[in-house]
């Protein structure tokens, strides 16, 4: 019996806390395997007896996307109540208690686990990032009774004492290089072939550099349900000297028989690391004569498949390319990452320090997390401790796709996707100028490029009669979906029942879509700006929402109209719902309670009239 570790994450905490888990029980000489949920053969949970549940919430309470496929399958109402009998089931949730949802999508999983029959194995453990250490303070706990619980079921591979947090785990992947002259395996201990030319290297950046090694075909970096576009601008849209660099991309799909996207998807967009910055890695991993030998990976442990963000093992790919486009280098080092360091340093001193480190969350905050400190950054201050090429795929982390909301609709840009790309720059705490991975390889790309993208359904829908009321709430780059909304609703004869409420600082330096939403104001849409620095008293668009109390409550409440707020997920998407509550209050232009009209507001998001995005 092998236990099965299924995680479900966006920004790879849960990914990481999963993989924690499964070194854990290898450390006991036990097996077991750890994938994400989205890839896990559904037909196969019923017969899985050993099964642990990670997952992060996203959004309001919502799950990841790649929990979506098992939920939505757990969902099901024709799934016998016992189903899941043969289950027995342990869950750790990641989230923030600031949300109000907290843990939302582990939660509403572990209830759904057993309505289905699963049994519980310990109690769930929800890590909570608020927490004095982090989720921590939960996960240390839950993973000691996890290993408890699930151990004496487990067959050990060995009759050896378990390997301690400082020991280094045998590999779970194996790099081999190839020999280039007639793609016979070479020994890896007898490493001395000298780089081989890379396709596409010397040009890194603008252009995109491709896994494929010369001589040896082409096998491109694109996962199956990605598909190749062509950059056709890349335009700055905010004004020339404004702090923020705001672009407009246009990217035009390849084959022309794509499928149209609906208003509000998502483009997912995968960035490469730099020139600079590869080198930079390789350098001070003394990696540099190793960095270009074309190689296969391979799986080592039967249980265990290969990350989806690595190449295939049919792909050939060398340490270059899989630092440019697979693994995440620039990303602040987690606590994982130190726990490596210290299973391979060297040098008592660092020792000590990355002890340290693992000893208190709070110093990994300080050191690594509140200056934004990057992983070759924190090579450079442990010196003595190198990555070796036999783990280096399990200690660096994926390097994550950027999504981003459409803000085209395909009906108006047939072929086309645009979205509005805030170019994240900033000082850090130690006033060190930072640059977002993302952001510099879009900033780099030159029109005419060609790149993958991955186009995701919406999780927004308008509603299906367009005489039905919608208003679009979009401060800042949260317009782009409201723009794409507009633009169907203008089309299908909704001008007049359409409002958008749109956020910038000045009219004059970053009003997206400016001319646009003159020409939507013609045929009836209610377009209302809120400058917030055109005038002495700050505006925003909670204010034009309560100014036009009137209009929200007639449209909202009279007319079953729908609400969708977009954009940054500070308090900007609260205040809204705040205001939209009390514009249909008695101290509005309502007649609800307050706590009626709050009430009112919720069970309309959670109804799908209209809904909430933000990042
Ligand atoms: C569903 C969804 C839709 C999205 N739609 C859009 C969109 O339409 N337009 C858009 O521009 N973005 C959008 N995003 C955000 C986008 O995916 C990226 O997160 C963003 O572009 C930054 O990526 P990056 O790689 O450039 O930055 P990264 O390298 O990921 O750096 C971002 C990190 O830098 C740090 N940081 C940033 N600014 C500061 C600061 N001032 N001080 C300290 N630290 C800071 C933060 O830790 C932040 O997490 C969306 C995200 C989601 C999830
Ligand atoms: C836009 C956004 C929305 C979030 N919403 C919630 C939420 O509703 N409830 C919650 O408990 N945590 C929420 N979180 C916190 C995440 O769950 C937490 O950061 C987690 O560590 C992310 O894990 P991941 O990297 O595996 O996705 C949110 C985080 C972000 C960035």
């Amino acid at each position: 019996m092998i236990p099965v570790i299924l995680y479900a994450s966006e920004t790879g905490n849960a990914a990481d806390t999963a993989h924690r888990i499964a070194r854990a029980f290898r450390s006991h000489h036990r097996k077991i395997s750890c994938q994400p949920m989205n890839l896990f053969p559904l037909s196969s949970l019923p017969h899985t007896n050993l099964l642990i549940l990670v997952t992060s919430t996203h959004g309001r309470g919502d799950p990841p996307p790649t929990m979506l496929p098992l939920w939505n399958a757990l969902l099901r109402s024709s799934l016998p109540e016992d189903i899941l009998e043969d289950v027995h089931y342990a869950i750790f949730g990641l989230g923030d208690s600031s949300y109000e949802r907290f843990c939302w999508a582990g939660k509403m999983l572990a209830r759904r686990m057993e309505g289905l029959g699963a049994n519980k194995m310990g109690e769930p453990g929800w890590g909570d990032e608020r927490s004095p250490n982090g989720i921590e303070d939960a996960f240390l706990p839950w993973l000691q009774q996890t290993l408890d619980l699930f151990l004496p079921y487990l067959p050990s591979t060995s009759s050896s004492p378990p390997l301690p947090l400082t020991g280094l785990p045998p590999p779970i992947y194996s790099l081999r290089p190839v020999s280039v002259l007639d793609d016979v395996p070479v020994n890896l201990d007898r490493l001395s072939i000298s780089p081989l030319p890379t396709n596409g290297h010397s040009t890194a950046a603008p252009s995109r550099v491709e896994d494929s090694v010369q001589g040896h075909g082409s096998s491109s970096s694109k996962p199956d349900d990605w598909v190749w576009a062509t950059l056709g601008k890349n335009t700055r849209v905010t004004k020339e000297g404004w702090w923020q660099d705001v672009r407009g991309i246009e990217i035009e799909f390849e084959d022309p028989e794509t499928m149209p996207y609906l208003p509000g998807s998502i483009c997912s967009l995968q960035p490469q690391s730099s020139t600079e910055d590869v080198d930079a890695f390789l350098e001070m991993s003394g990696l540099e004569d190793q960095a270009d030998i074309p190689m296969t990976i391979e799986a080592i442990l039967e249980e265990q498949p290969l990350a989806p963000h690595l190449p295939p093992s049919s792909a050939q790919t060398t340490l270059r390319l899989l630092l440019t486009n697979h693994l995440d280098i620039r990303a602040s080092p987690r606590k994982s990452f130190f726990e490596w360091l210290r299973r391979l340093s060297p040098d008592e001193r660092e020792r000590e320090r990355l002890d340290e480190f693992i000893a208190d969350p709070d110093e990994i905050h300080t050191y690594a997390t509140r200056p934004s400190r990057t992983i070759t950054e924190t090579l450079a201050d442990f010196r003595q401790t190198r990555i070796p090429l036999t783990h280096i795929l399990e200690i660096l982390p994926p390097l994550r796709r950027r999504q981003f909301s459409i803000a085209s609709s395909w009906e108006a840009h047939p072929g086309k996707v645009q979205l509005l790309v805030a170019l994240v720059e900033y000082k850090t705490n130690l006033k060190i100028p930072r640059k977002g991975l993302c952001s510099s390889w879009l900033n780099a790309l030159t029109v005419g490029t060609r790149i993958p993208i991955h186009i995701a359904p919406p999780t927004l829908f308008l509603p299906p009669s367009p005489e039905t009321p919608v208003i679009l709430v979009g401060p800042g780059t949260g317009v782009a979906p409201m723009r794409a909304f507009t633009e169907v609703r203008a089309r299908h004869g909704a001008a007049i029942d359409t409002a958008v409420y749109f956020g910038c600082r000045s009219m004059t330096t970053d009003c997206f879509y400016a001319s646009e939403w003159e020409q939507y104001k013609k045929q009836g849409v209610k377009v209302e700006i809120a400058a917030s620095r055109d005038q002495a008293e700050k505006l925003y668009v909670q204010h034009l929402i309560k100014r036009d109390k009137q209009r929200i409550r007639e449209w909202i409440v009279d007319r079953g109209g729908s609400v969708y707020i977009t954009g940054s997920s500070n308090a900007m998407p609260r205040e809204v719902r705040e205001a939209i509550a009390w514009c249909i209050s008695a101290e509005g232009a309502g007649d609800m309670s307050e706590e009626e009209s709050k009430v009112y507001v919720e069970r309309m998001f959670e109804e799908k009239r209209g809904g909430e995005e933000s990042w």
